[in-house]
């Protein structure tokens, strides 16, 4: 069976963009592949995090994963952090990775100019822990949105570096970049992409956003004077609210042009709130069931660990007999 990794940060409040870019891609292949779901709870201690709301956070994250329909019985959805190996293969891989790739990485560049008192050397090399995360299952496919790209790049050239050394050892990875939604974009500023860490809450639409939060959002969404619905790059805030009514519908742009052609921003504006809530309104459901169900939570927590462990162990030890550390007796 081929293998499919991804994960994602339990920092900030999840967004849209989030959900459209990555997590609805998961479902969708979920019964395809191998798959391991993780919560990178190790990425994102390399911005500074309040212990106990990291925590809830990351639950949180673990919980949401399941009620956007993965099923934790199939797919290993689990806590970076409860799998010592990620660390383990990181420091193998940070020493086949050089500055200056890691120097060209621009989400490190914006991070460091945004926190600019901390920049340490976790956050420098963040994209070799993701290397390690995606190697070290042998993963062949990786849903992320169109802002990892860089990060997938760079994984590729590192386990090809490593495999022209030492042999076929890791399985180069493919990115899976969605059709629609693998860039959703601020409400507010289109030319920016839709944050967890935007400072203006209208930007993003959260998915714990309740309906009338949605709808005055996507009302609000800045967009043009041109009054038509086209799908151009001269009207950036209309293609982004195509792109978020296509990834809900499941329509493609042309459909949705179709349908609101002759039609004004008036009506436009609401269709999107609505197909917005229609799909996080039953995410919210059952996410808001599950989380009142600790016991099934925190058997999938310890289920899944011991299942992505066994998994990472044996690329593990596979890499350590490679680079020449002793065999375990
Ligand atoms: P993170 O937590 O920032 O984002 C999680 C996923 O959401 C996607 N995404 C978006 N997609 C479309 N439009 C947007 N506006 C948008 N914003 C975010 C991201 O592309 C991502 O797929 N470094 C990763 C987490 C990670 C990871 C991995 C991913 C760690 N190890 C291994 C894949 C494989 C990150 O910070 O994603």
């Amino acid at each position: 069976n081929k293998v499919l990794f991804s994960g994602m940060q339990a920092t900030g409040n999840l967004t849209l963009g989030n959900y459209l870019g990555a997590l609805k891609n998961w479902v969708t292949l979920c019964d395809e592949y191998e798959c391991f779901y993780s919560v990178v709870d190790m990425h994102s201690i390399t911005i500074r995090q309040d212990p106990a709301v990291l925590r809830k956070r990351a639950r949180n994250l673990l919980t949401l994963y399941i009620a956007a329909g993965l099923d934790p019985k199939k797919n290993c959805i689990y806590y970076q952090s409860h799998v010592s190996g990620h660390a383990e293969l990181a420091w193998i891989l940070d020493c086949f990775t050089y500055m200056g790739e890691l120097n060209r990485m621009t989400q490190f560049k914006d991070k460091a100019a945004k926190h600019a008192d901390n920049i340490n050397s976790g956050l420098f090399t963040y994209p070799v822990l993701m290397a390690a995360d995606i190697l070290l299952y042998q993963a062949d496919v990786v849903p992320v949105g169109i802002d990892q790209m860089q990060h997938l790049e760079l994984t590729r050239n590192i386990a090809e570096r490593f495999n022209n050394i030492y042999g076929d050892v890791f399985t180069i990875p493919e990115a899976y970049i969605g059709k629609v939604g693998a860039k959703i974009m601020s409400l507010q500023d289109p030319s920016k992409k839709m944050s967890k860490s935007d400072e203006n809450p209208n930007g993003s639409i959260y998915l714990m956003d309740d309906p009338d939060t949605i709808m005055r959002k996507c009302k609000r969404a800045v967009t043009d004077s041109e009054g038509c619905i086209l799908y151009r790059d001269e009207q950036p805030g209309i293609k982004n609210l195509i792109d978020i009514y296509s990834a809900c519908t499941g329509k493609t742009p042309d459909e949705t042009v179709k349908e609101f052609q002759g039609k004004g921003y008036g009506d436009f504006k609401p269709a999107v709130g609505e197909a917005v809530v229609s799909v996080l309104k039953p995410l919210q459901d059952e996410f808001a069931r599950l989380s009142k169900d600790k016991a099934y939570i925190d058997s999938v927590i310890k289920g899944n660990a011991e299942k992505a462990n066994y998994y990472a162990t044996k690329t593990l030890r596979k890499v350590q007999r490679k680079v020449g550390f002793p065999d375990r007796i």
